[in-house]
């Protein structure tokens, strides 16, 4: 664990106006920053920057997050390495945190610069090797696109690499995946005769190759082992390059091999990413949403082509937000990507892009494959497959959708398919009798906590209904202020306690709507006393309906002698023409 202190300092010293300037310019908007958003495609700026919140809101995507969160999100590392990060831009040591500082593990800095040296001398070696240029150039990769993608050649014999570092026996070179040391203890280098694709992450650094045989041979691709740089399940290749075309179309392309990001890239077909010899990810589907409004798996038509997108739609399934799509798109039996493109050029894959299968389509199909509809054991087996793939999709109305499609096919009732896949309604119904505290009045509040956190002390717990999320959402936030004069929050600290929280989004929603319209310094005492009236008020009506309802149940004879007179003063007020409190 790192230390919440240590957190709150690092927060502290960094200004996420600047931080995120240097990654995506902004330009002044009222008392906030403005950009268009990095995490998706648009034309008008909704990504906004808070200074004095310190934290980032898209009004598009909902992309929301700390200095710390924007580090994680823009260049795809995970939270210890962007507390790294962030430490060393502001020259802030580290806590004597194994997790920090751990020995075995060097500052990934120093590996990625040794990745950097070694894909420019594989990069100048391919200039010099007239066999991997003609291979290239036999697979039709001009010059250009072999330059975009750094393309490289690992020359032949053992040791090349002892040519471009000054220690060849640097263990940090075995720690990149670079040297390999066999059992004798003999080094020698992992990557021999081989073209090289760097794979380079968000932030442009080399953080892993893989390297192509030229004639036949086994591996035919020989990839980096996982590093401290390098997580497999969580890379992709070709996305920096892709990230200006996915942005422009929206559509990222997912495909399954190096050359054929390279191959569609040599036709114009620029926002085409590869997963690496892996199945997708939810990890990668999450990355690559952040981006783009739509993911089309582009796999072949085979056998293990289909395996492979029914993996890549089970893994897509929690990831998937309600206004984005994925596709599947599947080639003639026996091509891939990058002999289709060059057979039937852009014209021809665009089209087989425009045809790709929805994603519910897909699933029916497949699981309907699976069963025979023309029993009735068939059509349930249809419903009992697609349970677990239900229960998986968090877009309420995509899975409705699917629902009914399941309803169509099988033969059963929506409730009943609903009742068999134990799906909870979409919508629940609000509990009967007990009025349910309307979210109007505590949204506002959280939004003043956020703004005043000193308000907390002065909040009577007890008003809250305690039915609700917002309510739950409250209590949290005056737990993390504190009280007294001690009581200060500072926001950024606030949302990485919460990181995971199942709050978050209701203080994210919070924080963003206070970013739009902060209260006015003068009002914001007057604005606190008027939700508690409103609160106290709420809470009566709740107590009152609370005893009515225990009247009707057990006539008035089922209240207690306080009961009674709490019930009469309510009955009293209203008499006397003051609306129920
Ligand atoms: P394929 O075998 O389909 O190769 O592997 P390919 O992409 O068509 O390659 P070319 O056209 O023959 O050059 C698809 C992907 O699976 C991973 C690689 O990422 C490859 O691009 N793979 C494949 C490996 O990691 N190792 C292998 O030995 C083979
Ligand atoms: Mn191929």
């Amino acid at each position: 664990m790192i230390p919440d202190s240590f957190i709150q300092e690092l927060l502290y010293r960094i200004d996420v106006v600047d931080l995120i300037d240097a990654y995506v310019p902004l330009k002044k908007a009222g008392a906030n920053f403005a950009a268009c958003c990095p995490f998706h495609s648009e034309k008008s700026p909704s990504f906004t920057v808070s200074p004095s919140k310190q934290f980032y809101h898209c009004f598009g995507c909902g992309a929301h997050g700390t200095a710390i969160g924007f580090v994680m999100e823009y260049t795809g590392v995970g939270f210890v390495e962007a507390i790294r990060e962030l430490a060393a831009r502001v020259g802030l040591p580290l806590p004597d945190q194994p997790s920090l500082t751990a020995q075995s593990e060097p500052p990934s800095r120093a590996l990625s610069a040794l990745m950097a040296r070694a894909a420019k001398f594989y990069y100048e070696q391919l200039k010099a090797s007239e066999k991997a240029v003609s291979y290239l150039k036999a697979r039709g990769v001009r010059g250009e696109i072999a330059r975009r993608f750094g393309l490289g050649y690992a020359p032949e014999g053992w040791q090349n690499l002892a040519v471009a570092f000054d220690d060849y026996a640097d263990r940090d070179l075995q720690l990149a995946g670079l040297v390999v040391r066999n059992e004798q203890g003999r080094l020698y280098d992992r990557f021999r005769d081989r073209v090289m694709f760097p794979i380079v992450n968000q932030k442009g650094e080399v953080i892993a190759f893989g390297g192509r045989v030229l004639e036949q041979g086994e591996p035919k691709y020989l990839n980096s082992p996982e590093t401290p740089l390098f997580e497999k399940g969580r890379e992709v290749f070709g996305l920096p390059q892709a990230r200006a075309a996915i942005r422009e179309s929206g559509v990222a392309i997912v495909v399954e091999g190096y050359m054929d990001v390279i191959a569609l890239a040599e036709h114009g077909v620029g926002n085409a990413i590869a997963t690496l010899g892996t199945a997708t990810t939810p990890t990668h589907v999450q990355k690559l949403l952040r981006q783009a409004e739509r993911l089309v798996f582009c796999f072949d038509g085979d056998a293990a082509g289909r395996k492979a997108a029914w993996r890549a739609l089970e893994n897509s399934l929690e990831a998937l937000p309600e206004q984005k799509s994925i596709g599947f798109a599947f080639l003639p039996d026996g091509e891939d990507p990058d002999s289709f493109v060059r057979q039937r050029g852009s014209e021809g894959f665009q089209r087989l892009l425009a045809e790709a299968m929805p994603l519910s389509d897909f699933l029916l199909r497949e699981l309907a494959g699976r069963c025979d509809l023309g029993t009735a054991e068939g059509r349930a087996r249809l419903v009992s497959e697609s349970k677990p793939l239900l229960g998986r999709l968090r877009a309420p109305l995509l899975r409705l959708q699917l629902v009914k499609r399941l309803t169509e096919a099988s033969g059963f009732s929506q409730a009943e398919v609903e009742r068999l896949c134990e799906l909870r309604p979409v919508a629940r119904p609000a509990p009967a009798r007990v009025p349910r505290q309307a979210p109007s009045l505590l949204r506002p509040l959280l939004r003043l906590l956020l703004q005043k956190p000193q308000l907390a002390s002065r909040l009577p717990l007890e008003l809250l209904p305690d039915d609700s999320a917002e309510s739950r959402a409250v209590r949290l936030l005056c737990d993390t202020i504190g009280v007294g004069e001690a009581a200060t929050l500072a926001y950024p600290t606030l949302l990485e306690k919460l990181r995971g929280n199942e709050y978050e989004q209701l203080l994210q929603t919070a924080a963003a709507e206070l970013m739009q319209q902060p209260f006015a310094e003068s009002e914001i005492d007057d604005e606190f006393a008027g939700t508690l009236k409103q609160l106290a008020g709420s809470e009566q009506r709740r107590a009152f309906a609370r005893l009515q309802e225990k009247i009707q149940r057990l006539g008035v004879k089922g209240l207690s002698s306080e009961e009674k007179e709490q019930y009469l003063q309510v009955l009293a007020a209203r008499e006397r023409g003051q609306p129920c409190p």
